[in-house]
């Protein structure tokens, strides 16, 4: 769903990728890009880094996926309890919904409690997406989606769980990535949960191993119960994993939580490698000075051609947001991310990502992009107003 055509600009934008190198990537007929989408968050390293090959190479001829447990399940496990604040214990999944669902059954059997409430998108398992064809109507009932996109969002989330928690388990957040949230805030939130006991798994799919090495618990100084990860928890390879404190987690075992491939050692070594990365490089000082070096850039070329464009949200995850209401965004991020294509620069609509592999050519590149972008959209009269007039040649 989230990489087809329809996601970036029809008939404007390439379909099919061929191959990656570090943060750029060639499509099928040949043309190459600076690639923001990072598939999709996974390539927190970029493409073909080092420490990922050899841990594959060194690997592969042991086996893939045995018959019984293997070492790197319980080194895997080790790296991220030195990192994540509160993981205590581990377990292991393929996927970010996987993950969230495991915590999201746990937190029911725990507190005795059936509701939850979600904050943004945490998979499309049935108990979080359930606005679609194919899921029957009494999920609903045991579901509150909330959002958090506006400061005023925050009291009909705290109300909500003062006014629920008698049926409530859990709040599963993930972080809206518009705003940044206040630290005030999310310690609020947290404070409430646990008042109420009303257990808070923050969802860190996407901020793990960006917002912070300890992700957005660390980087909002908050302890949660359960953290989901997935995305950057393998650089790339498919991995999700459930940690938190051992009196929670170790409950999971009354329960039938379990996938095959779980254990799969690929994958398992490619986390142990890329958490080693994370830790002895400057890979997260660099990847949030680069984003706030793209915003800055960014915003400043958008301000003074006068054009709707902002940069807004979490360095790391920058987002481009031409307007808080989603139809009118479309209207114009549907246009510039083709014509960034066309300047050879792969963005999302809304969130993208920075990885260890951009560098401050492949910024001011893009920086430059944006600028053509935004005048050949100008020109194409697709802002109401150009306070600005444009100088010949701005064309990046
Ligand atoms: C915050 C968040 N949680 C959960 C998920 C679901 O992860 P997956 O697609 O691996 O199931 C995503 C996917 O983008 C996500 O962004």
């Amino acid at each position: 769903m989230m990489k087809k055509p329809e996601q970036f600009a029809l008939g404007r934008f390439p379909v099919y990728l061929q191959s990656g190198d570090g943060a750029e990537v060639t499509d099928v007929d040949g043309n190459r890009y600076i690639d923001y989408i990072c598939g999709l968050g996974a390539n927190a390293l970029g493409h073909n880094h080092p420490a990922v090959i050899k841990a594959i190479t060194d690997n592969l001829a042991s086996g893939i996926i045995h018959s019984l447990p293997t070492p790197v399940e319980i080194t895997a496990a080790r790296a991220l309890t030195e990192i994540i604040p509160g993981a205590e214990q581990v377990r292991f999944f393929k996927t970010g919904a996987d993950a969230n669902s495991a915590a999201v059954r746990l937190a029911r059997f725990i507190t005795g409690k059936e509701k939850i409430v979600t904050v943004g998108y945490n998979g499309w398992h049935d108990h979080y997406m359930f606005d679609t064809p194919g899921v029957p109507e009494i999920i609903q009932r045991y579901t509150s989606r909330m959002p958090l996109f506006t400061p005023q969002d925050e009291q009909p989330l705290l109300d909500l769980i003062a006014d629920e928690n008698e049926q409530l388990a859990a709040v599963l957040l993930s972080v809206p990535y518009n705003r940044p949230l206040q630290t005030n805030f999310v310690h609020k939130l947290r404070n409430l949960c646990k008042d109420k006991g009303v257990l808070f798994i923050f969802d860190e799919v996407v901020t793990g191993f960006r917002l912070a090495l300890g992700g957005a618990q660390e980087f909002f100084d908050v302890q949660a119960d359960m953290v989901t990860l997935s995305k950057g928890l393998a650089a790339g390879m498919p991995l999700s994993a459930v940690v938190g404190r051992r009196e929670l987690m170790e409950q999971m075992e009354k329960l039938q939580v379990s996938t095959t491939f779980g254990g799969e050692m690929l994958s398992l070594e490619v986390c142990r490698a890329a958490i080693n990365e994370y830790r002895n490089s400057n890979y997260i000082e660099h990847i949030a000075k680069l984003g706030r070096q793209l915003k800055d850039g960014v915003n400043a070329i958008a301000a003074e051609l006068g054009t709707p464009l902002t940069v807004v949200g979490y360095d790391a995850i920058p987002m481009f947001l031409f307007s808080r209401n989603p139809q009118e965004h479309v209207k114009f991020a549907e246009p510039f991310v083709a014509e960034m294509a066309a300047r050879g620069v792969l963005l999302r609509r809304d969130v993208n990502f920075i990885s260890s592999a951009h560098t401050i050519t492949h910024i001011e590149h893009t920086i430059a992009a944006v600028k053509g972008a935004l005048v050949a959209m100008q020109r194409a009269g697709l802002f109401a107003t150009e306070k600005h007039e444009v100088a010949s040649g701005a064309e990046a």
